[in-house]
């Protein structure tokens, strides 16, 4: 890491521990690391058309292979549309590199670091895109999601940004610290039991008692739309990169950076890095449909959900390669992080960094530098990577 990298990391890490509005000033104030849009975001009513609407991702090149021209949940028109409209609501995150790193990877690598932003990571990027397109009615009567974790807190943050309320349902067992983050955020909390049956029926009754709208995690063109702007601020920031590397669990994360970034540049590798313990997208790759697994059980408490019907055409169609990783790979990663680059981040954002430096990887890369790439990779972090070639810049 270079030393300005480095003192964007400890200042990054310091505005964290202040209100939002501090955050921003700060990061308004460190140049090339964050940009502020002026224009108001456009308005999109959230109907059931619109909303059920599918894009059709044309022309989409893989490899230099055309892909079939098939239906996906978002393109990169209704990506940049959501760069608009979440703008104000935001961070534009930065991208941290190690030479240490670097040189332990025997590759170049750059963090996309999703961990500085609001509410502590991607998800309020698809949640405010979602709640900022519901038209003033849809809106007035709230927002629902059942999740135990980041999207609870962003679709907590965004309802309150909007002034609306929002009903989050959360299973009993949910890690406290993301609890405490929904209601940090003024979310009103329901509990469930930990199972989906339990999670899905107090969900409905939540939604029938208040007539709030449910902004799913990941299966919801919006969301998938927010997450993929990701991959526009990305390739702004790193516009050599030739692989990313991302997290994987419902998908939305995936669809969304993997629409953007191969509709701009279409020789980007995609690769995926999921748990051991939570392996149903590797599984579904292989079987060649969606596979759910009868339990999950990894230290990546944000990556035990499976693909949707909006997601898995994505993973199965667009997204390269699956490495999956034991949870003692995610801890070395978490480790080298936050003694490495300094930062803390939680075991999902610490895949990325872990799958890079597995052996599956190495097997990966093999296959690859036949094809002479530039690599790049997402931890929540995402991470890029260069063969050869390495230029350092510290
Ligand atoms: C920190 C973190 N990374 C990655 C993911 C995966 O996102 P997706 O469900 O869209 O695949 C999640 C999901 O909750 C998460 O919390």
């Amino acid at each position: 890491m270079t030393h300005n990298e480095a003192s964007w990391a400890k200042l990054d890490a310091f505005s964290l521990t202040f209100s939002d509005d501090v955050t921003k000033l700060l990061m308004r104030l460190l140049p090339n690391r964050t940009t502020t849009h002026a224009k108001p975001p456009p308005t999109l009513d959230f109907t059931p058309e619109n909303h059920d609407r599918c894009l059709s991702l044309r022309g989409l090149m893989d490899n230099g292979k055309q892909v079939k021209n098939d239906n996906y949940a978002a393109d990169i028109a209704s990506i940049r549309e959501a760069r608009v409209r979440i703008a104000p609501y935001i961070h534009e995150t930065p991208v941290l590199t190690s030479k240490s790193l670097d040189s332990i990877a025997s590759k170049r690598l750059y963090f996309k670091c999703e961990c500085f932003q609001k509410g502590g990571a991607f998800k309020i990027r698809g949640a405010s895109n979602a709640i900022f397109s519901l038209s003033d009615d849809q809106a007035a009567k709230g927002v629902l999601t059942h999740n135990s974790g980041n999207h609870a807190a962003a679709v907590a943050l965004a309802a309150k940004l909007r002034g609306i309320p929002a009903y989050v349902v959360i299973p009993k067992n949910a890690p406290k610290c993301k609890v405490e983050n929904v209601r940090r955020y003024g979310g009103q909390i329901f509990w469930s039991e930990s199972t989906i049956q339990s999670r899905e029926s107090i969900t409905e009754k939540v939604q029938q008692e208040t007539g709030a709208i449910l902004v799913h995690p990941f299966n919801n063109r919006f969301t998938i739309s927010g997450q993929g702007t990701i991959s526009l601020e990305l390739l702004e920031q790193v516009p050599e990169i030739d692989t990313i590397v991302v997290p994987i669990s419902g998908g939305g994360l995936i669809s969304g950076v993997t629409l953007a970034a191969k509709a701009i540049n279409p020789s980007i590798q995609i690769l995926a890095a999921e748990p051991r313990g939570a392996d149903d997208a590797a599984q579904s790759k292989a079987a060649g449909q969606i596979v759910i697994l009868p339990e999950t059980k990894t230290i990546a408490d944000g990556l035990r959900a499976f693909l949707g019907d909006l997601t898995w055409p994505v993973v199965r169609d667009l997204v390269d390669e699956i490495i999956v990783v034991d949870d003692a790979e995610i801890i070395k990663a978490m480790r080298m992080c936050y003694e490495i680059l300094k930062i803390a981040v939680e075991p999902s954002g610490a895949i990325g960094l872990a799958a890079v430096l597995s052996t599956s990887f190495a097997k990966v890369l093999l296959q690859k530098t036949a094809t002479k790439l530039v690599l790049f990779f997402l931890v929540e972090m995402l991470i890029s990577v260069y063969f050869g070639n390495l230029f350092l810049n510290d």
